[in-house]
């Protein structure tokens, strides 16, 4: 049902720590593949390595040991350059404590990635105005963070997060600051995104919300993989 080549491809994905003279595990000798079209679930108890995964297929950190390549680009490879291109063009990021510019408005923070990719201002801003619309946020276009709820602040974060039209979306426990309403809402937004914009979502959560929407659900433990589980 899904392509045939994986979107993301884990070898032997090892990320470690070393403070000092002592070397933490983040993840060790992970074996993954995602396929385009799926959606992840990453489960696990807190220090099993969920972020540290997230990290790394974002290009936000880089891998100790191991292969990682997503949507053709080899991360263990690029060069910062490339990175910075990769993370621009090809994820969407989307945190639990919404990451966004307390000096600029809604709609400032959303277009800044565009504008940063080089997307010309008229256009950037048309996108942001229909992603702001269909998040509910209209009316909240010049607001700044600090005026918003958490749910207009994760919606809003979810809107930049889109604004380069990303093929992988990213998201680490992004209902943790949320109540049950509003982590329903985000999480049912990150499903939309997925099945009728063919998006690739993982989500890294606590939370059971997502798990009736998981094509593949992964377990992880002390840094490795103890489950995966495939959901059609
Ligand atoms: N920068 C760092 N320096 C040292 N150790 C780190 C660093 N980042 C993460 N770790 C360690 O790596 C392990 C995995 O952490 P990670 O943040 O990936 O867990 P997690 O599953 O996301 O946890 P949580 O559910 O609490 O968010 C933990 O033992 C953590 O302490
Ligand atoms: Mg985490």
């Amino acid at each position: 049902m899904y392509p045939t080549s994986p979107i993301i491809s884990a070898k032997a994905l090892t990320r470690t720590y070393s403070p000092g003279t002592s070397t933490i595990i983040g993840i060790n000798e992970i074996n993954l593949e995602v396929f385009p079209g799926q959606i992840v679930v990453l489960k696990g108890n807190s220090g099993s390595g969920k972020s540290t995964l997230l990290s790394l297929i974002a290009g936000l950190d880089h891998p100790t040991r191991g292969e990682l390549t997503v949507a053709n680009h080899d991360l263990k490879t690029a060069t910062p350059t490339a990175l910075t291109r990769y993370r621009r063009d090809v994820v969407g990021m989307v945190f639990q404590s919404f990451n966004l510019l307390p000096t600029l408005n809604v709609l400032e923070n959303v277009c800044l990635p565009g504008l940063l990719a080089g997307h010309p201002d008229s256009r950037v801003r048309a996108k942001a105005n229909e992603l702001l619309e269909w998040l509910e946020l209209k009316s909240r276009l010049h607001h700044r963070p600090s005026e918003l709820s958490g749910g207009e602040m994760q919606r809003t974060a979810i809107a930049r997060a889109l604004i380069n039209d990303p093929t992988l979306i990213l998201a680490d426990e992004p209902t943790g600051n949320l109540d049950s309403c509003n982590g329903k809402i985000v999480i049912d937004l990150l499903v939309d995104l997925n099945r009728h914009q063919g998006r690739t979502v993982i989500i890294a959560t606590h939370s059971k919300l997502a798990d009736p929407y998981a094509t593949l659900q992964i377990y992880l433990r002390d840094g490795t993989i103890t489950k995966k589980t495939c959901q059609r």
